[in-house]
């Protein structure tokens, strides 16, 4: 299969979406983050909990991050997938799943000192984040196996936490733990929190295209 572009992606959106059926009724979709998803981003952003921001940190929760991500879509090296609540009036996004495809020095340089180093061209970085309502309730294992299939479509073997996880984040541990990742050290964010890095290989878990 030839290797996926993020403008391919940007140009046929409804390939690469997911739907779901919740035995409660509800109907989601994963689905990339289109240009038009704006007023829906801010919104999302601004209903987050000082804790759900906490632990997902964005550089604001408003507008004005909802249109940089909205504009960086097909430039630079990130895809985002929104969550979209289809049994909900007006459809909102409940989720907004981050893929980079570039990896940052720290990055780098913090796995050669777990004696575990990163692959540029075969690894990327991963960040999840559900509306307060939407979390825990098993949605965020269900996004992963389309998100893990498109992820080898850019030709990507591995995925680590984009930033890491806060060492307190005993849900997101546990979920990625669930999930194929593997702890591989510690560090110290740059605002001197205590942080996990884990990782995934993608042969060792399942992966569904969408
Ligand atoms: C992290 C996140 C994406 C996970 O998605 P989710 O749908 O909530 O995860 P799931 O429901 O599939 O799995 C959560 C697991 O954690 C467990 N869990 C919940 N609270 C826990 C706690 N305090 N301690 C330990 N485990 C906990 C759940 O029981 C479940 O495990 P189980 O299936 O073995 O019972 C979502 O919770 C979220 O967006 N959180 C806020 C933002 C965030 O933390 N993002 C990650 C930043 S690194």
């Amino acid at each position: 299969m030839r290797k996926l572009t993020l403008a391919t992606i940007a140009e046929n959106p409804d390939d690469f979406s997911t739907r779901f059926e919740l035995a409660t009724g509800e109907q989601l979709i994963l689905r990339p983050l289109i240009p038009g998803d704006v007023e829906k981003l801010a919104r999302f952003l601004a209903d987050l909990s000082p804790e759900s921001r906490r632990l997902s940190t964005f550089s604001s929760y408003d507008r004005a991050t909802a249109r940089e991500l909205c504009d960086a879509i097909a430039r630079y090296d990130k895809l985002r997938f929104a969550v979209v609540e289809q049994t909900a009036p007006d459809e909102p996004i409940v989720g907004l799943l981050e893929f980079s495809f570039d990896l940052t020095a720290g990055d780098i340089l913090r796995y050669t000192k777990h004696n575990s180093p990163l692959n540029p061209a075969t690894d990327c970085r991963f960040g999840p984040t559900l509306a307060d309502e939407w979390q825990n309730r098993g949605i965020g294992s269900l996004l992963l196996p389309p998100l893990f299939a498109v992820a080898r479509r850019f030709g990507r073997t591995r995925i680590i936490l984009w930033g890491g996880v806060l060492a307190d984040n005993a849900r997101a541990i546990r979920y990625y733990a669930k999930n194929g990742f593997v702890h591989v050290g510690n560090f110290r964010n740059d605002e001197g929190l205590a942080c996990c890095d884990m990782i995934v290989t993608l042969d060792n878990v399942q992966a569904t295209p969408p």
